[in-house]
C-alpha cells in the first residue's frame, strides 16, 4: 500500500479511472447537486478501491444494476476529507449516485441578491488545490489524469459553461439518467434544459470546472469569447479590457510550441471568485478586478494562457512540486508580457514579485520548509501554505538557468521539454534530469540542490536592474528622511508603478505621511485593487483609523484572497479594537466569500488570536 500523493487517498496499486461520465442536476433552491457518474477504470480490480470524497452523501454503487459494496470512513481527515471504499469483483466499471452539500468547498452558489443583475441565481467552481473531490468521488490528485463528459440538467432560463467542449443545449430527455431515476427529480420538467459537455483531454481533477447562470458572452478573437452575468456592465468593459488576447496566444504558441487545447474562452466571475485567475483548460475564470480599463488585466490572462502549457501540459505531481506549475507559468507570463508589452511592464513584475518573494521568505521565518521550492506537505493543508514562493523563487530559479545558457538555448530547452512531457504529471526530479541531460555540465554551474530543496533566497537569484524599477524603489526609501513623490515624478505612473513603490516604503513610516501620501494622491479611492490594498494595508499597520471604513468597504465587496489575507492578517496583529472590528467584518461579510477563502481566512483568525 502506497499512496501516491500526502493530499489524496489514491493508492499506487489501485488502477486509475480513465474516464467519468457525470450526469449533474442543479438544485438551486437546496444549493445541492444530485449526480451519477460512470467510472472506467484503466485494468479491471478485485478488492478495495478507494477514492476521495468530501462532504458527499453516496447514495449507491452499481454495476449492470448490481450492487457494489461501499463504505464511507466513519471520521474524515480534516485535509484529505472522506475515504470511499468500494469492493470491486474483477470490474472495470461502475456507476455512483451521490449528493453534494451546500457546504462542498469547490462552490459557491449565490443567490440572486448576490449577483451582479441580482435577478438569477448562480454556482461555480473552484476545484484547486483539493476540492474537486466535493463536488464527485474522485483520485483527486494531479498524479492521476481523467477525460470525461459532463450532463448539466439546469433551470431553463440559466446557461451553464464548462472547461470542456461544450457539444448541445437540448431539451431533457427520460433516458438520460437511468442512474438518477431513484432521486425523483424533475428532470424532464418543463422548465429545465441540458448542457452537454466533453473534455477529450487527460486533465488532473483540479481542472475540473464550471459556472451555472445567467450568462452572456462576446467574441473577442478567432479562438476567444469573454463570458459574464448578462446585462452587467462587465460583459463590455472585459471585452475591451481583453482583444489583445489573440495576440498573447500567438506569441505563447511562438515561445511553447502549438496550442493545443483548442478554445481559449475568457469568464469573468463575480466580484466572490477567491483568485485572480484560474487556468480551467478551454475555459479560464477570472475575477472581475483584473478589469481595470487600462489592459493591465492582460497580465493575468497572459498567467492563466502560460499555464495552458506549464501545469496544463505538464502538471506537478503533487503539490509538493507545486512550482513546476506556477513557477514555469510566471517565467512564461513574463516572456508573454515583455512580448507584447515591452521590457518594462515585465521588469516591473519582476520587481514586484521579488519584493513579494522577500516578504513571503520573512513571513515563513519560523516553517522555513515553504520557502523550498520542493517541500514536504505531509499532513499540511495546500491551501494554508499558498504563497509567492512557488511562483516568485520558481521564476528566479528558472530565470537564473537562462541567464547561464543564454535566452536562445533556454527557449529551445523549453520547447523540448513541453514536447517531451505534455500530458504528463511529473516531479522536480523528473524536471532535473531532464535539464541534465540536456543542458550538460548545469549542475556544475548552478546549484541546482540548494534551488530546489534549500530554504530562503539563493545569492545568485536577480533583483532587477532597469532605471524604472531603481528609481521607483529609492523613492520608496526616501519616504524614511520624510521625502514623498512630486506630480511630476508620478505623472505617468500606472497601477503597477504605485504597487512597486507602496511595497517598498520603509516599515518605519509613519501615520501621517501615509494620510499625506492619500491625500496628495488618492490612494485609498484607487480603481484598482491591486493599489487600493496595498495602500489599506499599509494604513491599517500605521493605525490610520481614517480608512477603515474604506477596509470594510473594501472586504465587504471582493473575495479575492490576494486582498482578503493581508487585510485580515494585518487587522488580527493589530490591537485589541482592530481584532473586534476584523472579527465583526467577517462575520457581516463571510456569506459572500467562496467556501475556501472562508477557511483561509478562519485560519488567519485561529493563528493570531
Ligand atoms: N492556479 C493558480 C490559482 C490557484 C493556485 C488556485 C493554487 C488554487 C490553488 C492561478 O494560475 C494563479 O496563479 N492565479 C494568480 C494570478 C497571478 C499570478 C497573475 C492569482 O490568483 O493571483
Ligand atoms: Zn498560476
Amino acid at each position: 500500500m502506497a499512496p501516491v500523493d500526502p493530499h489524496s487517498f489514491t493508492e499506487s496499486t489501485q488502477p486509475a479511472t480513465t474516464h467519468i461520465a457525470l450526469t449533474l442536476y442543479f438544485d438551486f433552491p437546496s444549493s445541492t447537486i444530485h449526480a451519477s457518474a460512470l467510472f472506467t477504470l484503466q485494468t479491471p480490480h478485485s478488492g478495495p478501491f478507494f477514492l476521495d470524497t468530501r462532504s458527499l452523501t453516496i447514495h449507491s454503487a452499481l454495476h449492470a444494476d448490481q450492487a457494489i459494496p461501499f463504505s464511507l470512513s466513519a471520521t474524515s481527515d480534516p485535509i484529505k476529507g472522506t475515504l470511499l471504499t468500494l469492493t470491486l469483483s474483477n470490474h472495470s466499471s461502475f456507476i455512483l449516485t451521490f449528493s453534494t452539500s451546500p457546504s462542498s468547498s469547490a462552490l459557491q452558489w449565490l443567490l440572486p441578491p448576490q449577483t451582479c443583475n441580482k435577478t438569477h441565481p448562480y454556482v461555480y467552481t473552484q476545484c484547486q488545490a483539493i476540492h474537486a473531490r466535493s463536488i464527485f468521488p474522485s483520485h483527486d490528485t494531479p498524479a492521476r489524469r481523467i477525460r470525461y463528459s459532463a450532463i448539466l440538467n439546469i433551470p431553463s432560463e440559466l446557461s451553464a459553461v464548462m472547461a470542456a467542449n461544450h457539444v448541445t443545449r437540448r431539451p431533457p430527455r427520460d433516458d438520460d439518467a437511468p442512474a438518477l431515476a431513484s432521486l425523483n427529480l424533475n428532470w424532464c420538467s418543463q422548465d429545465r434544459v441540458v448542457e452537454e459537455f466533453v473534455m477529450e483531454q487527460p486533465v488532473p481533477p483540479y481542472l475540473f470546472a464550471f459556472a451555472v447562470g445567467q450568462l452572456g458572452n462576446r467574441e473577442v478573437g478567432p479562438r476567444t469569447r469573454v463570458y459574464a452575468e448578462e446585462g452587467s456592465a462587465v460583459l463590455d468593459s472585459a471585452a475591451k479590457e481583453f482583444e489583445g488576447t489573440e495576440e498573447m496566444i500567438r506569441e505563447g504558441e511562438k515561445l511553447f510550441g502549438e496550442y493545443d487545447w483548442e478554445r481559449f474562452d475568457l469568464l469573468v466571475l463575480p466580484p466572490s471568485f477567491p483568485y485572480g485567475g484560474m487556468e480551467n483548460p478551454k475555459m479560464v475564470f477570472l475575477t472581475p478586478t483584473v478589469i481595470k480599463g487600462d489592459g493591465s488585466g492582460a497580465q493575468v490572462v497572459a498567467h492563466e494562457l502560460a499555464h495552458s502549457w506549464t501545469g496544463n501540459l505538464i502538471t506537478n505531481k503533487t503539490n509538493e512540486h507545486f512550482w513546476l506549475n506556477e513557477g514555469f507559468t510566471t517565467y512564461a507570463e513574463r516572456r508573454i508580457v515583455e512580448a507584447v508589452q515591452g521590457e518594462k511592464r515585465a521588469t516591473l513584475n519582476v520587481g514586484i514579485g521579488w519584493r513579494g518573494l522577500n516578504e513571503e521568505v520573512e513571513r515563513f521565518k519560523d516553517n522555513l520548509e515553504f520557502t523550498k521550492l520542493k517541500n514536504n506537505q505531509q499532513g499540511i493543508d495546500p491551501d494554508d501554505v499558498y504563497s509567492q514562493v512557488p511562483y516568485e523563487k520558481g521564476f528566479q530559479f528558472l530565470f537564473r538557468i537562462e541567464r547561464q545558457v543564454g535566452r536562445s538555448a533556454f527557449d529551445e530547452f523549453l520547447k523540448k521539454y513541453i514536447a517531451k512531457f505534455k500530458f504528463q504529471s511529473i516531479d522536480t526530479d523528473t524536471f532535473l534530469d531532464f535539464l541534465k541531460e540536456n543542458i550538460p555540465g548545469i549542475e556544475k554551474q548552478i546549484d541546482l540542490v540548494l534551488w530546489t530543496e534549500g530554504t530562503g533566497i539563493p545569492s545568485d537569484a536577480y533583483e532587477p536592474e532597469l532605471i524604472v524599477y531603481k528609481t521607483i524603489v529609492s523613492l520608496a526609501n526616501e519616504a524614511a528622511t520624510g521625502r514623498m513623490p512630486g506630480e511630476d515624478e508620478v505623472a505617468d505612473w500606472q497601477g503597477q508603478e504605485w504597487e512597486l513603490y507602496l511595497d517598498n516604503l520603509p516599515k518605519s513610516i509613519e501615520a501621517s505621511q501615509i494620510v499625506a501620501l492619500d491625500s496628495r494622491h488618492k490612494l485609498s479611492e484607487s480603481k484598482d485593487y491591486e493599489v487600493k490594498v496595498s495602500f489599506l494595508q499599509r494604513a491599517i499597520l500605521c493605525g490610520c483609523k481614517e480608512y477603515y471604513g474604506e477596509v470594510e468597504k473594501t472586504l465587504k465587496a471582493v473575495g479575492r484572497m490576494k486582498y482578503l489575507r493581508p487585510l485580515y492578517t494585518a487587522l488580527v496583529k493589530g490591537s485589541e479594537e482592530d481584532k473586534v472590528f476584523a472579527k465583526r467584518v467577517f462575520s457581516e461579510a463571510r456569506e459572500c466569500y467562496h467556501p475556501i477563502a472562508q477557511s483561509v481566512v478562519v485560519s488567519i483568525f485561529s493563528k493570531h488570536m
